[in-house]
């Protein structure tokens, strides 16, 4: 595994050339922009006070025409209908027209809403995006998925909008507070639990690296994460197939989230509970061998993710939100699960079984 960072183009089945610089480059992201268009910078009051809105810093930006910048707060809850609306019209406002673009600077709460707006503007603008966490770099800022909850429901509105570009800087990123950067090795976990068997042993033997943020190992691990985020969006434009297993553990992570009102766990963390549930589920339906179930949790347990159930939220809820989730047809449930490590399948499961095998992977839990 090489352990420089370097350019990967990340792919779509629209056809969407983007390329993600995982370099801890000095040189500004320089997406082509059309003299005098519009920009808008959406971030938040972390990540924004990193940057100087000027032409210095962003030099690459310097023919854009009319700039603003939107700054939102942190946390889930600025992921909402009401923080869609200020940016668009803030836009609005502004004057800005279809040739604007919308560059998102921070994780992936300011990236998905971001994103939405831009998809929304004028029928769609362009979105660049610049992750700051780690959770952003690894995982959301590429694939195009851009969205809001509402309410209890998370990701509820949404739709596929590929960034045009993606720059990620890692000299920003490594300053993250230690729960964050956890949180985003859990989304570096589920690809390779996945999608990837090399890299899952990869990131096993140097489980103790990327936690201290061992910068080759850190290249190496955004690196792999681009490639095969890159290998399923291109497979799969909508959701329909391959990008479906980008969702491994996501189900019941969001329940979670949401069962504690986005207060207590980050998302990540309820990601890596959700892994943890669906590797057991896989082990109980016969479709992952033990030892694998066994190595996926010691995984993540070793990065000091989360594999146990919280106080405060109870398994009939998390089952409530596995039967209620908007993927499901019928009498199944539609979910992912692992054959083996590296090797996921998104499957439609009679709901009974699958309550059936979840319940006992939840029981050993508690
Ligand atoms: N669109 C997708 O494909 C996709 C994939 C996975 C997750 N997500 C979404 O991403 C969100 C979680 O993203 P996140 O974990 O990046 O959370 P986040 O955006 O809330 O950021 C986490 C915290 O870190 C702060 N921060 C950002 N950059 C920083 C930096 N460099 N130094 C210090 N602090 C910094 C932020 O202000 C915030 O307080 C969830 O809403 C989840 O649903 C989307």
């Amino acid at each position: 595994m090489m352990n420089a960072m370097r350019a990967v183009p990340v792919r779509s089945g629209r056809g969407t050339a983007v390329v993600a610089y995982h370099a801890g480059s000095s040189q500004p992201a320089c997406l082509p922009l059309r003299p005098g268009a519009g920009l808008v910078m959406v971030t938040d009051i972390n990540a924004g006070a990193m940057v100087t809105w000027g032409r210095r810093r962003y030099g690459a930006y310097g023919m854009a025409g009319r700039r603003l910048r939107v700054v939102l707060g942190t946390g889930e809850s600025y992921k909402g209908f009401l923080y869609l609306r200020l940016i668009l019209r803030a836009m609005l406002r502004a004057g800005l027209g279809r040739d604007a673009v919308v560059l998102s600077l921070g994780g992936g709460v300011v990236g998905d809403v971001a994103g939405l707006a831009a998809a929304c503007f004028m029928r769609g603008v362009s979105i660049v995006q610049h992750p700051t966490t780690l959770l952003a770099c690894v995982d959301s800022s590429m694939g195009g998925k851009v969205g809001i909850n509402t309410g209890a429901f998370k990701n509820a509105v949404g739709c596929i909008h590929p960034p045009r570009y993606m720059e990620a800087q890692m000299g920003r990123v490594a300053a993250l507070p230690l729960r964050q950067w956890r949180a985003g090795l859990a989304e570096a976990a589920k690809i390779a639990a996945g999608l990837d068997r090399d890299f899952y042993c990869w990131l096993a033997i140097h489980a103790h690296d990327v936690a201290r943020r061992a910068a080759p190992a850190i290249a190496s691990m955004v690196t792999r994460c681009a490639e095969l985020k890159s290998y399923v969006t291109a497979l799969d434009d909508v959701e329909a197939g391959a990008r479906a297993c980008l969702n491994l553990g996501h189900t019941i992570g969001h329940a979670v989230e949401s069962g504690m009102s986005y207060m207590h766990w980050l998302h990540g963390e309820a990601v890596s509970l959700g892994i943890v549930l669906m590797a057991k589920a896989s082990h109980r339906l016969g479709l992952l061998p033990r030892a694998d179930a066994a190595q996926i949790v010691r995984m993540l347990a070793s990065l000091r993710l989360p594999v146990r159930l919280p106080l405060g939220v109870d398994a009939a809820r998390l089952a409530d939100a596995l039967s209620a989730d908007k993927k499901n047809r019928g009498e199944s449930v539609c979910v992912v699960l692992l054959r083996g490590i590296g090797d996921c399948v998104a499957l439609e499961v009679p709901r009974d079984a699958m309550l059936w095998a979840w319940g006992g992977a939840v029981h050993r839990l508690t």
